[in-house]
């Protein structure tokens, strides 16, 4: 048996092995899976006899470049400006520590120094990749993924997706790939609505799950090959919106790095790892509670003045919101979506009294207080683009295209960065604002900076981005964020590491909303999930759904209400404030404890189960027919729990109902739906 040289990185339950290759100059993954998993010959062994091919084309290896693997997809094409491309490294040592690994290869010919790099996140399934690349020679770079993922299958590989458009975002998506090349992306300078930035594999039907996210807010790449090797090959990476990168001499670039996750658990027990990881990516902002939020833009679009603001926010605090939120039009020029951005003072028309009167008013509710602003955007009328014309990505001799009537802030710029640290540091100290709603409405299109040579613009958008949510972290530490990019294209690792929460979807409809949630929570964590009641009607499923059922939806992620509450009636507005009372008791399990998704949104109920030490709370929710079917004499519905102790003792806090664990998980909680009972949550005292 060949020995070779083999570093072990280990997780809470997991266990990643990598050696050099026996092969050639390349470290290659070894064993990936449960602890332990690693004795044994590595499942990812090969024949080695190749024909037309390579044994890098063949092999599990963890990054090649192209030259050296000339054939099955590179992590790295780069070549010496006007040469050919190719690079044929080294492996050029180790530096290995608890939870880190670092391994280094060159190639003196071309000028580059590449390093993978590994960490393991403390009390998680999750291992950190990234790679370092170092030109001693002036390098131009066509492709650097920030690693290869390999996993072993037998036969077909299942890849579970986040797909949909605006509207529809984090739809859970299926494809059994037996041979080729799946490929998802974005190149709208945000990971986009087309697709999360997320990948999960499995062999066939098998139960253990491996997935990756990326932590990167601009243009993105997720490719899986089936190899030759009888793998598949995950490769991911930021993509270079001009093609490329210049890399001077002397110059380091860091790739965003690779979350990649394993569980036992099917895709369940992954989005729990992925749930445990945010929380971790949150800091002790995880504690801090997000509070029930009203937000009016579903109420009042544009038409934002403050009598009818006041109006909604006084009907928001009696049923028990604690934070109002002024969305879209609050600013100078805002009748409509044609004008305003960038120019970013209150509209004194629309707040006759003075903005900061209409802030302490809303506070003198009991009500915290918020403002959505777009800062990357400007409107073509603004007084900001008739000051800077020049801010705005654009490329000389070709028109702008409008998208929403308006155009794009080069955030890349430092001047424009300081103009948006500017703005906000000034709303912030002029107002007493606790809540900021970020939001972000067109890609990129035109994108370049004459007079700039080459740059790499979308990694200086995306520095730009992530300096000012920085700035806001550090200055405005009181101030909660959420994320919002035209619904939910922009919720990725680095952004959820600077925000509290994110916006999903425009799509606030019941049974749209649960499908999009239901994708949304495999990849994401319930703390971070905004969620509103409206009285919005299915857009894609228009089949309708009381009250409660908006409410327990919402309940399931962090709970606001954007409904027009002036009309509402007085026994809407009671139940809201039941509901309302209900969410501040179970929020630290749903928020804090460990979720698990009870079926899919196809099922006749639907639930996700919550569960703390001492209870367990279920969200439950009737996807089918309203009419009470099946009919008398007929059965209620049973949603069958997961994971709970079998001899255990639960009840039921609302009906006195004592169930043992067993027939929880054996049989099910009963639900009788009805056409005026769609929805349910359940607490489950542990006795
Ligand atoms: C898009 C967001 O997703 C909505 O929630 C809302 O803020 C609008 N923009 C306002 O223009």
């Amino acid at each position: 048996m060949t020995s070779y040289e083999r570093w072990i990185l280990r997780t809470d339950h997991t266990t990643y092995a990598v050696r050099l290759s026996p092969d050639g100059p390349w470290a290659e993954l070894d064993a990936w899976g449960p602890h332990g998993v690693e004795h044994g010959p590595s499942a990812l062994d090969w024949s080695r006899r190749t024909h037309f091919i390579t044994p890098a084309d063949a092999a599990p290896a963890e990054y090649l470049p192209y030259g050296l693997r000339p054939f099955t997809g590179s992590e790295l094409v780069a070549s010496r400006s006007g040469e050919e491309r190719g690079v044929w490294w080294d492996f050029a040592g180790a530096e290995e520590s608890e939870g880190t690994l670092r391994l280094a290869f060159t190639d003196h010919v071309v000028g580059l120094r590449a390093v993978l790099c590994y960490e393991t996140v403390p009390g998680t399934d999750v291992i950190l990749r990234w790679t370092e690349l170092t030109a001693t020679e002036e390098l131009r770079l066509e492709r650097f993924d920030s690693a290869a993922v390999n996993i072993p299958v037998g036969g077909t590989a299942r890849l579970t997706y986040l797909a949909g458009q605006w509207s529809q975002e984090f739809q859970r998506t299926r494809l059994d790939l037996q041979r080729g090349t799946f490929t998802i992306g974005s190149t709208q300078g945000v990971p986009g609505h087309a697709y999360a930035p997320w990948l999960a594999v499995q062999d066939g039907d098998s139960a253990a799950a491996y997935g990756v996210a990326l932590d990167w807010p601009g243009n993105w790449h997720i490719t899986a090959d089936t190899e030759p090797g009888g793998i598949v090959r995950v490769r991911a990476g930021r993509v270079p919106h001009e093609g490329a990168v210049v890399l001077a001499a002397g110059e380091t670039l860091v790739t965003p790095r690779l979350a990649c996750a394993f569980s036992p658990d099917g895709l369940d027990g992954l989005s729990r790892v992925w749930h445990g990881y945010e929380r971790r990516l949150a800091g002790e902002r995880l504690n801090r509670p997000r509070k029930v939020l009203y937000n009016s833009w579903e109420a009042t679009g544009f038409d934002v003045d403050a009598a009818g603001q006041l109006e909604l926010a006084k009907a928001a605090a009696e049923i028990g919101a604690e934070l109002f939120v002024v969305d879209d039009g609050w600013f100078t020029g805002r009748g409509d979506d044609t004008g305003g951005l960038g120019d970013w003072y209150p509209d004194p028309e629309a707040f006759p009294a003075g903005f900061d009167r209409f802030v302490a008013d809303v506070r003198g509710l009991g009500l915290d207080f918020g403002l959505w602003v777009e800062p990357e955007a400007v409107s073509p009328g603004s007084r900001l683009y008739a000051e800077h014309p020049d801010w705005v990505y654009r490329i000389d001799g070709r028109p702008a295209t409008l998208v929403r009537n308006q155009l794009l802030l080069d955030l890349g710029r430092t001047d424009v960065q300081d103009f948006v640290i500017g703005t906000l540091d000034r709303l912030f100290g002029d107002y007493d604002i606790s809540y900021l709603k970020w939001d972000m409405n067109r890609p990129p299109t035109e994108r370049g900076r004459p007079g700039s040579g080459p740059v790499d613009l979308d990694a200086e958008h995306a520095a730009g981005y992530l300096r000012v949510l920085d700035h806001l972290r550090a200055a405005h530490p009181d101030v909660t964020v959420e994320g919002c990019a035209g619904g939910g294209a922009r919720v990725d690792h680095a952004t959820l590491a600077r925000t509290d929460v994110v916006w999903p979807s425009d799509n606030t409809a019941p049974l749209d909303r649960l499908s999009i949630q239901y994708g949304f929570l495999h990849a994401h964590a319930p703390h971070v999930m905004s969620s509103w009641v409206t009285d919005a009607p299915g857009v894609f499923d228009p089949r309708p759904r009381s009250l409660a059922f908006r409410f327990v939806n919402a309940m399931c992620g962090v709970l606001g209400v954007g409904a027009d509450l002036r009309r509402w009636t007085p026994e809407q507005r009671a139940e809201a404030r039941r509901w309302i009372v209900r969410y501040k008791e179970v929020c630290h399990v749903t928020h804090h404890g460990e979720a698990r998704l009870l079926g899919s949104p196809e099922d006749s109920t639907f639930g996700v189960q919550f569960d703390a030490a001492d209870r367990t709370v279920v969200a439950a929710l009737s996807t089918g027919r309203l009419d009470g079917a099946p009919l008398v004499p007929g059965r209620p519905d049973r949603l069958r729990l997961r994971a709970l102790d079998p001899a255990a003792r639960f009840r039921d806090t609302a009906t006195g109902t004592t169930y043992s664990g067993a027939h929880l998980l054996h049989h099910g909680l009963p639900f009788a739906w009805s056409a005026d009972h769609d929805a349910d949550l359940v607490v489950l005292m542990r006795e």
